[in-house]
């Protein structure tokens, strides 16, 4: 076994196919599951919005994997032995090698959180007429280069947005529309290409080696610079493995190597690829490196903290380490793809292939007599916390914006995400889940839309307010009541 660098297979003598948990839990939360009647208090109390929601009110929190991830024995050892000093710190020194061990970088500039990393990019690149294709926006990456002037291209495949799909790399770029993007902007107003691992809004799903490494092959042509969004490379890479012709037998860190070196530039979200937090861009460019640094103090703090507690960065090397242990990476999309077969198998409408990060039920097909100036994944978000206490995210014509004209862009796609952070949940908590969404999708009917109350003119989806348009949830309460007697 030895040669052997497959990721790890036990086969149940029943023939379940249930993923089995390659760790054990040493420290415990308690979580608390409400009656119904508090559910519906709480959610209204949070403008049925579930990022207003509280911990005490929330059983099962879906709602990202972003800082939510179980850290390891090793991580939280490490952070006992962090180094202080403000400038020159051992603590950066052994992220940079992490950074350098696992990505094969060596340049880093730590910065605050991923968006942190996208403004300086950003602001360092992107200038007022410039265009940046990438295979898929995430929210805070299109603020950032909006606000710098520049517009985002969406040059994703024909099978990227379809919901019910067997194509393993839904996440690629459309080479084509790649070159005609070229030819149509013309290089000097492409400051450079991003693509996103596991791409986040439409159902973490990855891009292929082959894709990447012809994207590279047009952008070297035309000397535009690749920049890759590490923040769920782990996964990618993982999908890679499992789902790409030449891979199943390589490890994780050679794909990472592969992925990177295809790269000019990466950046990332330590809340995601390292269960930290924090983030860092790196790269290998001496100019590039150049040209950002000084916006390091400036924004984030001096070069070897960047806005980050020492005891996270030890934290993130050791982070960083794990994510290349296919026990580890692997644990998340496992109990994904769990539940995405569950729900599939019961006709209700999710993302497949299963993807990364989360599993994606399609609120458009769900609920599809809420028409979407009216929200539905929205609605279902509130809606799927009533009848279960379990919090997940809208990801939907609420996460978008509103053009000049004041109307609102309606998503491409309408999804509740319910996340499923590394190694948090156990499986019968997944079925938990699973069971209720089950039961709202035999009775969502009883669903409708919602209005805003409050909308922030910028990211509305964090602050913003809503309210029913009707008293349908009251109505969804009694349901449950009728089906459920006096569960919780
Ligand atoms: N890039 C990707 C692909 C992300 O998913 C995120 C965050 C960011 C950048 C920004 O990083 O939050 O550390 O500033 N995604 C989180 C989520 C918020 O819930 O999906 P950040």
């Amino acid at each position: 076994m030895s040669e052997n660098n497959a990721s790890p297979r036990v086969a149940f003598f029943s023939g379940e196919n249930i993923p089995l948990e390659l760790h054990k839990v040493r420290i415990v939360q308690k979580l608390h599951l409400r009656p119904v009647e508090r559910r519906l208090e709480a959610i209204r109390e949070a403008g049925f919005n579930t990022f207003l929601l509280e911990t005490k009110d929330i059983f099962l929190d879906m709602l990202t994997d972003s800082g939510t991830n179980a850290m390891s024995d090793q991580q939280l050892g490490s952070m006992m032995v962090a180094d202080d000093a403000y400038a020159g710190s051992a603590s950066f020194t052994r992220m940079q090698k992490a950074i350098k061990d696992v990505f094969g970088m060596s340049l880093v500039l730590p910065v605050h959180q991923g968006r942190a990393a996208e403004n300086v990019i950003s602001k360092t690149f992107v200038k007022q007429g410039d265009v940046v294709p990438m295979n898929y926006h995430f929210t805070t990456t299109k603020a950032h280069i909006d606000i710098n002037g520049g517009e985002i291209l969406e040059i994703f495949t024909d099978q990227a947005l379809k919901i019910k799909s067997t194509n393993p790399f839904k996440g690629n770029i459309d080479t084509a529309k790649l070159k005609d993007v070229i030819q149509k902007y013309g290089p000097a107003r492409i400051p450079y290409v991003r693509m996103e691992a596991s791409t986040n809004l439409i159902g973490g799903q990855p891009f292929s080696m082959a894709n990447m490494r012809e994207v590279r092959e047009i952008t070297r042509q035309h000397g535009i610079m690749l920049v890759l969004d590490v923040s769920l490379v782990g996964e990618n890479a993982w999908f890679i493995k499992q789902r790409e012709e030449g891979y199943s037998n390589k490890p994780i860190i050679d794909i990472l190597h592969e992925m990177c070196g295809l790269s000019d530039m990466i950046y990332f979200s330590s809340r995601k690829v390292s269960s930290t937090r924090g983030g860092a861009i790196a790269t290998n460019r001496m100019d590039l490196f150049n040209k950002m640094k000084d916006l390091i103090p400036l924004y984030e703090g001096f070069l070897t903290y960047g806005g980050m507690s020492v005891r996270e960065i030890e934290a993130m090397a050791v982070g960083l380490y794990e994510t290349t242990d296919d026990t580890v990476i692997g644990q998340s999309p496992s109990f994904i793809r769990y539940i995405v077969e569950e729900l599939d198998a019961a006709g209700v409408p999710v993302i497949t292939p299963p993807g990364g990060l989360g599993c994606h039920v399609d609120a458009g097909g769900f609920l599809s007599h809420v028409p979407q100036s009216q929200y539905p994944a929205g609605a279902l978000a509130a809606a799927f916390f009533i009848a279960s206490g379990v919090r997940g995210m809208e990801r939907g014509t609420i996460s978008s914006v509103r053009d000049k004209n004041g109307n609102d862009v309606l998503a491409d796609v309408e999804l509740l995400r319910l996340a499923m952070p590394r190694r948090v949940f156990t499986l019968s908590q997944v079925k938990y889940a699973s069971d209720r969404m089950q039961w709202l999708y035999q009775n969502r009917e009883l669903i409708g839309g919602l209005r805003f109350v409050e909308e922030p003119a910028v990211l509305r989806f964090f602050l913003g307010r809503l309210e029913p348009i009707n008293d349908w949830p009251v109505k969804l309460m009694e349901k449950f009541r009728k089906d459920f007697g006096d569960s919780l």
